[in-house]
Formats: C-alpha cells, sequence, structure tokens
C-alpha cells in the first residue's frame, strides 16, 4: 500500500483531509503534527468518524535532524500534504518572525527530504492572502499578487516563490499550490471541526463562540467600500478544501498536470460580507447574536473572492456546500462542544 504524508494532520483543514483520504481512497496516511494549535484529541475523532487507523508522528518539522530520523522508515510514500504553518493575519501582524522562523523553516526542510527522496509529488497549502487587495475581482490563478498585507500572507508568497524556484530546478518534481479562501464550518457528522487551542482570531469560530456565551463578537469595519461595509471573504466549506486535496492528489498521480506547479483557487467564487456571515448564522441557528462595530483590523484585505473555474475544470472539483450549510456545520460542532462530546 502506498502512503500519504500530511503535515498538521491534527489540525482544522488536516484533520478533515485525513478523513477524506481514509474514507475515500486506499493510501496509508502517516500525519506529522507538533501540536502548536491542535491535540491529539482530533485523532480520536478521525478514527471514531472513519473507523480507520493511520500512522501519527509528533515532531517539530523545523528540526531538520529529527524530520529525517522520523521519515526515514517510511516506505512507499506517494505523495506530500503540507498543511502545517501558522496560520492567524493578526497574530503574524503581532510576532511576525515567529511566522517567517516556522512557515518558511518547515516548508525548506519538507522540501529537502521530498527531493533526497524522490517523492514527485507535493501538495502545498497557499492561500488567498496572497493575492493582497487585488485591482480586480473576483482573482483568477493569472491575477497579479499585490503586496502581502500581512506576515501571514507574505509567507505564503515566499513559499510559493520557493517551490516556483525549485521545481524549475528539478522538472520531475510537481507540487500543487492550493490558494485556500476561507476554509469554515465542520464535518457533516458534527463530531470534528475547527478547534482553536487558543482564542480564535477567526471570524465563524468567534461566532458560535459569542452565541454560546464564550466569546464576543466585534465587528472589524463597516465604512469599507463594499456592498454594506464590512469586509468581503469567499467562505469554504472545509470539507470541500479536503475533497480538493484528494482531487489534487490523483492529479499529480495520474500525471494530469500541465506544469510541474499548477495554482488552483479553492474558493467558492462567492463574496460574502461579515454582515452577512452573521445573518446566516442567526438564520440557521435561530441565535440572535450581539456584536459591536469596532475599527478595521491591521492587516485585513478589504475584499477577496475567487474565480474557481480552473480547480472545477482541470481538478474536477466542485464546491458542494453554500454558506447557510456552513453556518449550521459550524453551529452543530460548537454544540458538539458545549455537550462535552
Ligand atoms: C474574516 C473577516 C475580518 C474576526 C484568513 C485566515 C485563513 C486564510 C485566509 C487559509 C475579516 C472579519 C474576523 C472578528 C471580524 N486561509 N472579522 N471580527 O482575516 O480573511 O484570514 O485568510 O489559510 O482562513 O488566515 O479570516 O476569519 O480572521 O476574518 O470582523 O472577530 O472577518 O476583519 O474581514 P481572514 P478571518
Amino acid at each position: 500500500m502506498q502512503t500519504i504524508i500530511v503535515t498538521g494532520g491534527a489540525g482544522y483543514i488536516g484533520s478533515h483531509t485525513i478523513i477524506e483520504l481514509l474514507t475515500n481512497t486506499a493510501f496509508n496516511v502517516v500525519s506529522i503534527d507538533n501540536f502548536s494549535n491542535s491535540t491529539t484529541a482530533a485523532y480520536d475523532r478521525i478514527k471514531k468518524i472513519t473507523n480507520k487507523n493511520f500512522e501519527t508522528l509528533n515532531f517539530d518539522l523545523c528540526n531538520e535532524a529529527e524530520l529525517n530520523k522520523q521519515l526515514s522508515g517510511i516506505k512507499s510514500i506517494a505523495g506530500i500534504i503540507h498543511f502545517a504553518a501558522y496560520k492567524s493575519v493578526p497574530e503574524s501582524m503581532n510576532d511576525p518572525l515567529a511566522y517567517y522562523h516556522n512557515n518558511l523553516t518547515s516548508l525548506n526542510n519538507l522540501l529537502k527530504f521530498a527531493l533526497k527522496n524522490n517523492i514527485t509529488n507535493f501538495i502545498f497549502s497557499s492561500s488567498c492572502s496572497v493575492y493582497g487587495n487585488a485591482d480586480k475581482l473576483p482573482v483568477t490563478e493569472q491575477t497579479e499578487l499585490k503586496k502581502a498585507e500581512s506576515p501571514y500572507g507574505h509567507t505564503k508568497q515566499m513559499g510559493e516563490d520557493i517551490i516556483r524556484f525549485v521545481c524549475k530546478a528539478e522538472p520531475s518534481f510537481n507540487v500543487v499550490l492550493l490558494r485556500y479562501f476561507n476554509p469554515v464550518g465542520a464535518h457533516i457528522s458534527g463530531q470534528i471541526g475547527e478547534f482553536p487551542l487558543n482564542r480564535p482570531n477567526n471570524l465563524v469560530p468567534i461566532i458560535t463562540q459569542t452565541a454560546v456565551g464564550k466569546n464576543s463578537l466585534t465587528v472589524f469595519g463597516n465604512k469599507f467600500d463594499t456592498r454594506d461595509g464590512s469586509c468581503i471573504r469567499d467562505y469554504i466549506h472545509v470539507s470541500d478544501i479536503a475533497d480538493a486535496h484528494v482531487k489534487a492528489l490523483y492529479y499529480l498521480i495520474d500525471k494530469k498536470n500541465k506544469s510541474n506547479v499548477p495554482v488552483f483557487n479553492l474558493g467558492t467564487g462567492n463574496g460574502v460580507s461579515v454582515l452577512e456571515a452573521i445573518h446566516s448564522f442567526e438564520k440557521v441557528s435561530g441565535k440572535k447574536l450581539d456584536y459591536t462595530i469596532g475599527p478595521p483590523r491591521e492587516g485585513d484585505v478589504i475584499a477577496v473572492y475567487a474565480d474557481n473555474t480552473l480547480a472545477r475544470t482541470e481538478l474536477n472539483w466542485q464546491p458542494k456546500y453554500g454558506l447557510d450549510d456552513m453556518m449550521a456545520s459550524a453551529w452543530k460542532w460548537q454544540q458538539t462542544l458545549e455537550a462535552g462530546n
């Protein structure tokens, strides 16, 4: 049996992708996580949902010696899916060097390992934040990348550039760059979802925590040049993102890629404002959300949403969930957490 290595497999998108791999493929899975923003509870939940087992390794990818030691014994690696990275825009504004060190050192070490061991299929978690404040929306994969608005977005731009030069030097090495828009929601079972270790920075977990009285919601600005003054994002269900990773893996394994560093936007193509997201949650949950309007958050892009034509046509991928589904699944997961399950 061939093996897929998933870094950050105990994390939000990583855990949902492992569920898709175990459910829909015959691959063995090895997850690597240093639990900087996750716990082993995610692994227990994956095993309960899929009734499948998989190997887990706990070490820091920034430690090159440890990486080579821990991975040297793994045979028949068909591909690597690299999720592990810090991902908070505001946190990166406060601690840029932690982001540049962690996100780039881990990537460099992993790329070196892949090349040294002739692993030719690699998927990189990129992000819509590479676009910055684009001149034209929706953004396509050819849209000019503006200056990154945060160190987080900058590490994703730099990660893509590193990969492009590596792929130029190594034509037999194939890397799919997946630019996620805003992954939200939770697995349809309600048994796993976003589980931030500390106070979350991103919108949807703050919404669901506010709905159960565990947080308070501030809308960061309502005077932007958008239809209701609040920022626009392309929210996409985490399970749709996970599905795209399996399709991207087979895209490489079946050698359908036309270049050795293809890029795909993973968004629904729908721009949704912060206030519209709040109203969708209120509609599906029946809960009225108290929120205040605060100043804009430093590092925020005003509006970004995807043209996802390329991912739909090249990867044969189609997002299944709409905004209400995303909010309903996030709410179901929050209620699971509240029930102590
Ligand atoms: C969304 C909108 C905030 C919190 C994401 C993540 C990650 C990345 C894409 C993949 C913004 C507003 C938020 C709050 C608010 N994708 N907001 N009050 O900033 O788009 O960052 O980039 O890696 O998903 O890094 O996501 O959820 O933090 O913010 O008004 O309490 O919600 O201003 O407009 P963001 P977010």
